[in-house]
């Protein structure tokens, strides 16, 4: 079935019974990664089967890599060693994925071959300098498009050295690009952040067997070692149960559960600001799952009131924002977002997209460089544009449980790249959702 253009949204009932959301998509792409470079096979369970993870798939496959899917959700990744991968032949497309490009940036200018890294129309125009400048102080040569956007073409045979970068912008894509290219550096590469933003790539280089040294906020590594293959067991996406979070918080009469969240703390600042709120979310049965801290979340409908979002969660729920527009537009009073202007260089600019939506629904925003200030009630439905950004189009979808009237989203295709099952599982749990042609 081709992926369906629009959605309608309409209240229906509360939402009710538990669900398991697809898996970590950031986890997903670097099990692939690292697996390609390692030595043997590694076995990933709960791989997300979402757009972006699949195309950074087919990028490993166009290198040599042999990929197996035995099921859904699982891939068995016969690595090919840190020096195994092959000439492309031609450009490698990594879709609507800013992770897969940047990183790949990082691990493409250590190997001996030329490759060329291409997307869609939204990363297309999404900044590439963040990357391609520090790399280019390690030795790396990448050219972008004028503007510093993709295409990158990137030189092969380049000898790396270990550099130390302090960056100006807290983003956890390139401090992994940065380490990635330090796999093939000689020398010690150190990258410090603002502040401390996901540590998947320190977590899962130390589980795949190459010494890093990592803390909140910095992360050390020595070229020179290798990569050996093991099993990832990906948790569920925090950013995918999200949606579910601000949902269940805000129809009343819901109590919902979300099993095996990944609860790494650089991901659940959305936990805390919901909370700060006045959400009622419990975690139960916190435990380990491959290296990473999982729960399975309860939450029940609370009424809701307007906070100042501090500005020290903001990495911690960088993917959320659209998310906490829609919470903030049913609390009662002003939310106010400060610190967040990354939201502007997403897979849209995601401030100005929540802003003329829920404006579009009868909410007050007043937008600023780096946030927002948002007063609700949706007083109406309407028709808004998710800009082809799958989680604004998973927002409008939460909005539209709580307008008087249905809610049209339209350009809603790209929710593929994320969560795929998206509408299915919201109109299991009680959500009213339906797809437009
Ligand atoms: C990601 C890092 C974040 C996040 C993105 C995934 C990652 O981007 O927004 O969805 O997997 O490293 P930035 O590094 O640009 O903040």
């Amino acid at each position: 079935m081709a992926a369906p253009r629009d959605w309608i949204a309409r209240p229906e009932r509360a939402l009710h019974g538990s669900l398991r959301v697809p898996g970590d998509k950031s986890v997903s792409h670097r099990a692939l990664m690292l697996g390609a470079l390692a030595e043997g096979t590694t076995r990933i369970s709960g791989f997300l089967e979402g757009e972006d993870t699949v195309a950074t798939g087919h990028i490993f496959g166009r290198m040599g890599v042999r990929i197996d899917a035995p099921s859904v959700g699982e891939r068995r990744v016969h690595g090919v060693g840190l020096h195994g991968l092959q000439p492309p032949g031609a450009a490698l497309d990594c879709g609507n994925s800013g992770t897969g490009m940047r990183l790949l940036a990082g691990l493409l200018s250590g190997q001996g071959f030329d490759s060329e890294l291409v997307g869609d129309g939204s990363l297309s125009g999404r900044p590439m300098r963040r990357v391609v400048d520090p790399l280019s102080r390690m030795g790396a040569l990448i050219t972008t498009a004028n503007g510093g956007t993709p295409p990158l073409a990137i030189q092969g045979g380049r000898a790396l050295r270990g550099t130390r970068h302090v960056l100006p912008v807290a983003s956890a894509q390139v401090k992994s690009a940065l380490l990635l290219a330090g796999l093939y550096a000689q020398g010690t590469t150190r990258v410090q952040e603002p502040r401390p933003t996901r540590d998947y790539t320190e977590r899962k280089l130390a589980a795949f067997g190459w010494p890093v040294d990592y803390r909140p906020g910095e992360a050390t590594l020595d070229g020179g070692h290798r990569l050996h293959a093991t099993d990832v067991a990906v948790p569920a996406d925090f950013s995918s149960a999200a949606f579910f979070l601000v949902a269940a918080s805000v129809v009343p009469g819901s109590a919902l559960w979300l099993s095996g969240v990944g609860l790494n703390p650089r991901r659940t600042g959305l936990l805390e600001a919901l909370r700060l709120m006045g959400a009622n979310i419990e975690v139960h049965e916190p435990r380990e799952q491959g290296g990473e801290p999982v729960g399975d979340l309860y939450v029940r409908h609370a009424p809701l009131a307007g906070i100042e979002v501090p500005e020290a969660l903001v990495p911690d729920m960088i993917d959320e924002f659209p998310a906490l527009f829609v919470a903030a537009a049913c609390a009662s009073g002003e939310t106010v977002v400060r610190g967040a202007a990354e939201l502007r260089v997403k897979e849209s600019d995601r401030i100005a997209a929540m802003a003329n939506g829920l404006r579009a629904l009868g909410a007050t925003v007043h937008e600023t460089p780096d946030g927002a200030l948002i007063r609700g009630p949706l007083a109406s439905g309407g028709e808004v544009d998710a800009c082809g950004d799958h989680r604004i189009a998973m927002a409008f979808a939460v909005a539209g449980q709580c307008t008087p009237a249905p809610v049209r989203i339209r350009d809603v295709a790209n929710v593929a790249t994320s969560f795929p099952d998206f509408g299915q599982l919201a109109a299991g749990c009680g959500m009213g959702l339906g797809e437009t042609a």
